[in-house]
């Protein structure tokens, strides 16, 4: 796997179906032969496996930049290969990024994340109330993607019928490869042009609810955000909150399905949920890794790395590394620490990470109470083929006791 010339190189793809299959065992051997590794996929990168470096890394962030562009090159950013359009703020750096992140903290503090739980939860049990009394449904397409796709489109003052195209393309974009991507982009692109009307018709005529109200309204350094802007901040909200939530809630109910004596003991000690929450999104880390740019010369565990560099730092392999946590490889409900790398480090550090476990704790504890008895059909689930964007399952069927509606409420536009 390793050769050395000038530099520590290594065959990774984290977009390859072989790291979809055995993404563990790859980051582990990493982690232990070569843990600044570089590599030629995407035009090359390096990628940083033990958490140390990863958090140093993630914690340096005028050596490892997020930008779109830097020193004036573009296309960069966040991800590898880098997205078509620049994502506001998470492909910016300080001083640009500060005021954008100072605007949107409050609407993600903690406290304003918990005034949402009674909506949340009220959409929890709208999904669970159209398929109780079959006795069947798919964690994913029934519960775990519509759910923050409906919490999403109230949050943001999107219209609420749509949720289901949101929640749809999101989805498919996340599981289909590339080469098959025209007819969803073509769609997504549809549904981003209505976005970005939806944002001028709002600059003109404030409804006064959802963020959206909030953003056409502010100021940046004394000028008002343009539509670009505040479409790329929107759309951030979309793609950083839908299939994130959705990919570790299917995760961590599938497990649960799966090992019936730990799920007895979650419902039989509710107080258990919280440690439960933070070890399915160590253990599960939808978003695997995230990219910076390197803008002056640094050295990572006695590899030399040089300004303009590509690095991914793998938020999966730091959760995985035995240096950090005890027994990585198992999951246990009550592990305590838990410091986690799932929502980022440093000044990026995910916004939604409240909202994220409570969409989460909300999904797992309503069908623990209302469908105790699920079972998964793991011959007809289906996992992402890659999980370079996120790790999680295309669908998942499951069977359970049918039970009784809490509401004749439908889903909204069905
Ligand atoms: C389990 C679910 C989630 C995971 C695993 C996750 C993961 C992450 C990670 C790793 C970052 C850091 C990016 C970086 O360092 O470059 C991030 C940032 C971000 N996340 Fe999340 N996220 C989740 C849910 C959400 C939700 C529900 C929302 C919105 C409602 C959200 C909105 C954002 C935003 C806006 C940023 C950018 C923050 C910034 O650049 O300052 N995320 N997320």
């Amino acid at each position: 796997m390793t050769t050395f010339d000038t530099r520590p190189t290594v065959d990774f793809d984290h977009h390859s179906p072989e790291y979809a299959q055995n993404s563990h065992a790859i980051n582990a051997e990493l982690r232990a032969k070569c843990p600044v590794a570089h590599t030629d996929a995407h035009g090359g990168f390096w990628v940083i496996t033990r958490y140390d470096d990863v958090v140093a890394a993630a914690k340096n962030d005028e050596v490892f930049a997020s930008g779109y562009t830097v020193n004036g090159v573009s296309p960069l950013g966040v991800t590898i290969p880098p997205s078509p359009v620049p994502m506001c703020p998470i492909e910016m750096d300080p001083p640009d990024y500060l005021p954008y992140r100072k605007l949107l903290n409050p609407f993600f503090s903690p406290g304003e994340s918990k005034k949402w739980e009674p909506r949340i939860r009220h959409w929890v049990d709208v999904c669970l109330d159209q398929v109780i009394e079959k006795g069947s449904f798919d964690l994913v397409d029934d519960l775990a993607n519509p759910v923050p796709s409906l919490f999403t489109c109230e949050f943001l003052g999107l219209p609420i019928e749509r949720w289901d195209d949101f929640a749809s393309i999101q989805h498919e974009i996340i599981y289909t490869p590339p080469e098959q991507q025209e007819d969803i982009l073509r769609r997504y692109m549809e549904l981003c042009g209505e976005v970005f009307a939806l944002i001028g018709e709002r600059r003109n005529n404030p409804k006064g609810e959802g963020l959206i109200d909030v953003l056409v309204q502010a100021e940046i350094d004394g000028k008002p955000i343009p539509d670009e802007t505040v479409f790329s901040m929107v759309n951030l909200v979309i793609a950083g909150g839908f299939d994130t939530t959705t990919a570790v809630t299917a995760s961590a109910l599938i497990w649960l399905a799966e090992h019936p004596a730990e799920r007895q003991r979650l419902i039989d000690n509710p107080d258990l949920l919280s440690s439960a929450l933070e070890e399915f999104l160590r253990y599960f880390t939808p978003q695997q890794a995230l990219a910076r740019t390197v803008t002056k010369p640094v050295s990572v565990a006695g590899v030399q790395l040089q300004p303009g560099e590509r690095v991914l730092l793998s938020w999966a392999s730091a959760n995985q590394d035995e240096n950090a946590f005890e027994r990585p490889d198992e999951i246990i409900l009550d592990r305590f620490p838990n410091r986690h790398t799932t929502f980022g480090i440093g000044i990026h550090r995910c916004l939604g990470s409240h909202i994220a476990r409570i969409e989460l704790g909300t999904m797992i504890r309503r069908v623990l109470d209302r469908m105790p008895d699920y079972r998964v059909d793991l011959e007809a689930a289906r996992r992402y083929p890659s999980i370079g964007i996120i790790n999680g399952w295309i669908n998942a069927p499951a069977t359970f006791t049918p039970g009784r509606r809490l509401s004749d409420e439908k889903l909204p536009g069905t």
